[in-house]
């Protein structure tokens, strides 16, 4: 069928549905290159403002599934189970959640993404081992699984190639923060990558693209409706992203504190959200009969040490350099280390994750555009939460720097904390249980 695209655009402008051939039409001929990228642009915010029905939304979901290779892991024995989290500042669950699942028998496929606007990405911070490659064939991946019971890796060329054209489209024209954009884009690579079952960790909050329950719950809803249409289990969580996940934002400051979590010293948040979503996936990999002996069974993994040695044989069977596990120094390190002081006494009320955020990307620890390097060492660790009591000019996080970005950094950082005189109200990390 030969498509006018024009008329397309104009039809999703004014909210009319289109059809499945024709939104298969649009994502092959994106993918080909047919399609240019100001048409696509065009299509993309036109579904910004309209949305997708059902139909349309389960046609593109399938669309960009079928414009690659799925990957076919039904030879490996076990329930594979993936997480996938909608993108937040600081979190880093994926390396200590994947490890510790493993380590307890069940089997993960994880193929995660880079950085996306203001939100950090695992293939970023796995990148900062020096060796680990991101970058295993399909057939390399089976084999990783096959032998670990664990992949970490990255979008191959061959999985669902149009998600990746259009996902580094959105990134730069405005149209990240749409509903069925975003739940068809994880689905797609979610259902590509061969997986029987997933559990989201939908962000909410002023750090996450969703920043009204609402909004979350709706993303969650779609995404879910979508894995059952596919006959997959999925769960979803709807968790806290009003400031930012534990202490360190930025690639190896983040893998460091990963490590210290699989060694049972991680900070209290990291480590609760890793047993909740550990215990959602043990339950969905027949692993664990409730959330209450999941979470214990995740906790053993993390404070008997294996989930780290499991981290440690994936990074070593990845090409990275597995000592880092062992001494986390062998991470890059930045050469500057600057201390921001609170800038008032009293209560810490709120941690503004968009300004730390700012400030990491400032520092090289994020991209501007696509093509950006990130700087593995760059980055912020705070010394603080909400409701700690600081005095004026006590230390509340350090700015980790190679001499570029640190003073517009500083000044993000300086306006970064909300200190007030009352005790905070403090919100819940997991907000509601979809499923
Ligand atoms: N993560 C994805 O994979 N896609 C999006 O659109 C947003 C977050």
């Amino acid at each position: 069928m030969k498509l006018f695209i024009p008329e397309l655009i104009r039809r999703k402008r004014d909210g009319e549905p289109l059809d499945p051939e024709e939104i298969d039409g649009i994502i092959q001929g994106y993918t080909s290159g047919d399609i240019p990228d100001y048409q696509m642009a065009a299509l993309a915010m036109a579904v910004f403002f309209s949305g997708m029905n059902d139909t349309e939304l389960f046609a593109l979901t399938r669309a960009m599934i079928e414009s690659g290779q799925a990957l076919d892991l039904s030879g490996i024995p076990g329930i594979k189970v993936d997480k996938h989290s909608t993108g937040g500042v600081g979190d880093k669950i994926s390396l200590p959640l994947a490890s510790a699942v493993a380590a307890l028998g069940v089997p993960v496929p994880m193929i995660s993404g880079r950085g996306l606007g203001h939100t950090g990405g695992t293939l970023d911070k796995l990148e900062s081992i020096p060796g680990f490659s991101v970058d295993q064939s399909m057939k390399q991946a089976a084999a990783l699984l096959e032998r670990h019971g664990l992949f970490l890796i990255g979008q191959t060329g061959e999985l669902a190639p149009a998600d990746r054209k259009l996902y580094a489209l959105r990134d730069v024209t405005g149209t990240v923060e749409s509903i069925p954009l975003i739940a068809s884009s994880i689905m797609s690579k979610k259902l590509a990558e061969g997986i029987d079952a997933l559990v989201l960790d939908v962000k909410v909050g002023r750090g996450a693209f969703m920043k009204e329950r609402e909004s979350a719950r709706e993303l969650a809803r779609t995404m879910v409706s979508i894995g059952r249409a596919s006959g997959k289990a999925v769960r979803a969580l709807l968790t806290d992203m009003s400031a930012p996940l534990g202490y360190a934002v930025g690639n190896a400051l983040e893998v460091r504190e990963s490590i210290d979590l699989m060694r049972g010293e991680g900070p209290r948040v990291t480590t609760e959200l890793t047993l909740e979503l550990g215990a959602e996936m043990l339950i969905l990999g027949e692993r664990a009969g409730s959330v209450d002996e999941g979470r214990e069974l995740i906790r053993e993994a993390l404070e008997d040490g294996s989930a780290l040695s499991k981290f440690q044989e994936i990074v070593e069977a990845e090409g990275g350099e597995p000592g880092v596990c062992d001494d986390p120094d062998r991470l890059p390190t930045a050469r500057e280390q600057v201390v921001i002081p609170a800038v008032q006494g009293g209560v810490i009320a709120a941690i503004d994750p968009m300004r730390v955020a700012m400030a990491a990307l400032e520092v090289g620890a994020g991209r501007r555009v696509k093509e950006d390097a990130v700087d593995p060492a760059t980055g912020v660790v705070l010394l603080v939460e909400i409701g700690d009591e600081v005095e004026e000019g006590e230390p509340v996080a350090v700015l980790h720097h190679n001499g570029r970005g640190d003073d517009a950094a500083r000044g993000w950082l300086l306006g970064a904390f909300e200190i007030s005189k009352a005790e905070p109200k403090r919100l819940p990390l997991i907000i509601e249980r979809i499923s």
